[in-house]
This record gives C-alpha cells, structure tokens and sequence, in this order.
C-alpha cells in the first residue's frame, strides 16, 4: 500500500469529496443496499485499475459493501485524486497511485495490485489484461471488466487474436454507460478542464473537435452551448455527415488548423494532430486531448521543432516554436478533463459504476459458465438503471399497456 499519501488532513478532505459524490449516485447506493443484505462477491479479490476520483471511492466502498475485498490503482498517471486515494487508505481500501508519477510507478503499481492474486480485475484502457496476458501466464482470473471504448478496441484485438483466457464484460458497450458518460460526461468535464486551465471565453471562438464518437458529439454540444464556431474532423463518413447535420462546419485536419482557436482531439487513435497541423496554426492556440491515451497529439513534434516551454497556468504549458508562433497544451496531452480538472460528474460516473457493480456480480456468479469472449452485460440491467436515474432526476416513465406490448410482438397486416 502507498503509506506516504495517508496524511490525516488530505484523506479527510478526500472524504469529504467523496460524501459530495455519494449524495449524487442513487443507482450505486440502491446496489450498495443490497449488496449488504445479500453479499454477492463474498471472498473475493477485485483489483481495480481506475482513475482514482471520488465517484470511483464509491464504486470501491460498494464492491466492499458486496464482500469483496477491493483494492485500487490508477489508470492514468495524471488523473489520481490524492486526497481521494489518502481517504480510501485512511478507510482500509488499499491504493497504489499518486498524481503525476512516472511510467515506471504507473506500471510497478499494477503489478503490486496483481501481485494480491485477484479473481477479477477491472480495468479503463485493458492496462491490467494486457498484463495479465503478456507477462503471467499462469495467474488465473474468474473475469474482468472494462470501462472505456479505447479499452473495448484493445480487447477485440486480443479476441480476434485468440489470446482472451476469461470472459471480460465490455461495460463501456452498455448504452447506460457510453450514451450518458462518453458523451454528457467527457462533453462537459473536457470543456471544463479547458476553462479551468485557460479561463479563455469560448464564446465567438472557433472549437475544432477531432472525432464525432460518443465523446466528442459531447464536447461538439457543450462547446456549442457555450458560443463557439464548431468544427469537426471526422475520417468516418455517417458521423461526418451526421455532425454537418448537427449544424457544425465539418473540416478536414488541415482546413481546420488554419482556422481553429482551440483544438480536442477524442478519437482513441493515435497523432491525430501532428506536425503537419501543428505548422499551420494561428499563435496561441490551445490543444488538449480527452481520448484515452495520451497519443493523439504529437508532443514529440513539439518538442522537436519548438525553441522553448514554459509552464504558465494549472495543466497549461506554452510551446513557442522557430517562427514564434505560441502553441498551449492543456495537461501534458492526457485526459483533458482528469488532468485539468475532476474527471465526470457523479450523475453519470453512477450509471458507469453501477454496471461496473452489477458486471462484478454477474461475474461472480455465473463467471465460470461464460465463454472466454468480450461480452455485453444484458439490456434489462441497462433499463434498470436508467430507470432508478431517471426518477433520480425526476422523470416520469410511460409504461406499455398490455395491448400494445401484444401488437408490438405480432407480425399481422397493420390495418
Ligand atoms: N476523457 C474521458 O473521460 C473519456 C471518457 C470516455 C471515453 N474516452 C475515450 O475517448 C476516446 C473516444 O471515445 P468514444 O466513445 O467517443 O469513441 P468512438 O469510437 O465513439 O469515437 C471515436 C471517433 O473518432 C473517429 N476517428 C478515428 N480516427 C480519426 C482521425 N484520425 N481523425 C478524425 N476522427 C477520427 C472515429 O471515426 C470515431 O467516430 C476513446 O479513447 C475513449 O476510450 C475518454
């Protein structure tokens, strides 16, 4: 365990946060409920590889709320809340994460939270299968889970090559996950680690978003809704078109270079904005990333063909490059809105968690009957939760009445 983050005052301004968080998730508190009465994962170890953010405490305090015994690492080495990880230590969940270590520690805390024998691990970005299945051949896992898009990709990669030893619920694929926390949650929260760092007035300025997914149909909306000129670039045709329906300019990289004040790349691909870009943009534009890893803009260009940096704001360094020109990139390229400022907001981190919840229970129950696959937790958890949220948010739902449920299953002529 990480001793040196358990200071008496940041763990209790971690608990404090996480109380905030707790208030905000209904869906998870309704799972911790009944995860006290019936204690479905009883004897087990989960190792979870998260950002370690308040609303990710509560995931953990429910895991343990089921029996299990849970312990946690970071997924990215910029998007650990300290005083979070001191609270969850102060409270006897193991945490191995401090923000901003280096590539060695990030990596040496998986292992350390693998060494602890779990029989599921969760993951945001496959980091901890990838391990499992590169380095340990002989650890054994009832099953894992997996938080991100990025994370499914990896997976069906690892499908395709037959080398999945274990069913792995693909959680991100869960509409109650992507529909709500890719697209409201990264749309507001990378638009705030953008205000955060830069305090620049959106209004009137011209936002380039680079991928039309989930996320980045988000973050379109959120810039829209606080005055910019979008822009999107899209390689993929029907999202293209459907962000030009949208009402948003749609660009390729290169028209949008010339013309962008603020750049978010969220395509889960890599150098997206590179060189090329970089040489026809204005002075002082802002780059930031919200995609899962930190390659989709390429620092290393940056670096090579800039005479300077300096760090001028939180999560903010100016790049000045041989003609002069000023380029800002907000929290080192990682995750935006971890890196700059509190990751999602409780509301949708809830509907994530509690399928995170209910998937660690699937597969403690039924984990050794499922097929080595990446799989989808079944629809009627997706209805369940929206349900609990949406009274949680004060939302009255229409139910069928037997007669339309019947002619919604018939086949007749429809007159
Ligand atoms: N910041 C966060 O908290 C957060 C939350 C959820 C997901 N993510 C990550 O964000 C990324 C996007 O997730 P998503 O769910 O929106 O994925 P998605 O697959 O729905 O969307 C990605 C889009 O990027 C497009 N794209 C790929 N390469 C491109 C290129 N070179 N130029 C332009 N567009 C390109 C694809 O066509 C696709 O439409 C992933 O890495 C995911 O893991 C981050």
């Amino acid at each position: 365990m990480n001793h040196d983050i358990a200071d008496p005052s940041l763990a209790e301004a971690g608990a404090l946060r996480i109380e905030w968080a707790e208030g905000r998730m209904p869906v998870l508190a309704s799972i911790r409920e009944r995860f006290e009465k019936e204690s479905p994962l009883q004897g087990l170890r989960i190792a979870a590889c998260l950002h370690v953010t308040s609303e990710t405490a509560n995931l953990m305090t429910t895991l343990r709320a089921g029996g299990a015994e849970a312990m946690l690492c970071a997924s990215n080495p910029l998007s650990t809340q300290d005083d979070v990880a001191a609270a969850l230590v102060a409270d006897g969940i193991a945490v191995f994460a401090v923000r901003g270590e280096d590539n060695d520690s990030y990596y040496s805390h998986l292992r350390e939270v693998l060494d602890a024998d779990p029989q599921i691990t969760m993951d945001d970005g496959a980091d901890l299968v990838t391990m499992v299945l590169k380095e340990r051949p002989d650890q054994r896992l009832v099953g894992s889970t997996e938080e991100t898009t990025t994370g499914v990709i990896r997976l069906r990669a690892m499908e395709a090559d037959g080398v999945i030893r274990f069913p792995v619920i693909a959680v991100n694929d869960s509409a109650t996950k992507h529909l709500f926390d890719n697209r409201h949650g990264t749309g507001q929260s990378a638009m705030d680690g953008i205000i955060r760092s830069t305090n620049l007035l959106i209004a009137g300025k011209t936002v380039v978003v680079v991928g039309f997914g989930d996320c980045g149909a988000g973050v379109a909306a959120r810039a829209d809704g606080l005055g910019a000129k979008v822009v999107v670039v899209e390689v993929d045709a029907v999202r293209a078109l459907s962000a030009a329906m949208e009402g948003y300019t749609v660009a390729t990289a290169d028209e949008a270079a010339r013309i962008g004040d603020i750049f978010i790349t969220l395509t889960g691909n890599l150098r997206v904005l590179r060189g090329e870009h970089f040489e026809l943009m204005k002075d002082g534009v802002v780059l930031a990333n919200a995609g899962h890893f930190d390659v989709e803009l390429d620092l290393g260009y940056l670096a090579d063909h800039s005479v300077g940096k300096r760090r001028i704001r939180h999560e903010l360094d100016e790049w000045t490059m041989k003609d002069g020109r000023r380029i800002h990139v907000v929290a080192e390229g990682r995750l935006v809105n971890l890196g700059a400022a509190e990751g999602h907001p409780a509301e949708v981190m809830d509907m994530s968690f509690a399928n995170q919840a209910l998937a660690a229970e699937w597969l403690a129950k039924d984990g050794a009957d499922l097929e080595n696959k990446v799989l989808r937790l079944p629809d009627s958890i997706d209805q369940e939760v929206a349900a609990i949220a949406l009274e949680a948010i004060g939302g009255g739902l229409e139910q069928l009445t037997p007669e339309q449920e019947e002619y919604l299953s018939s086949w007749e002529f429809g007159t």
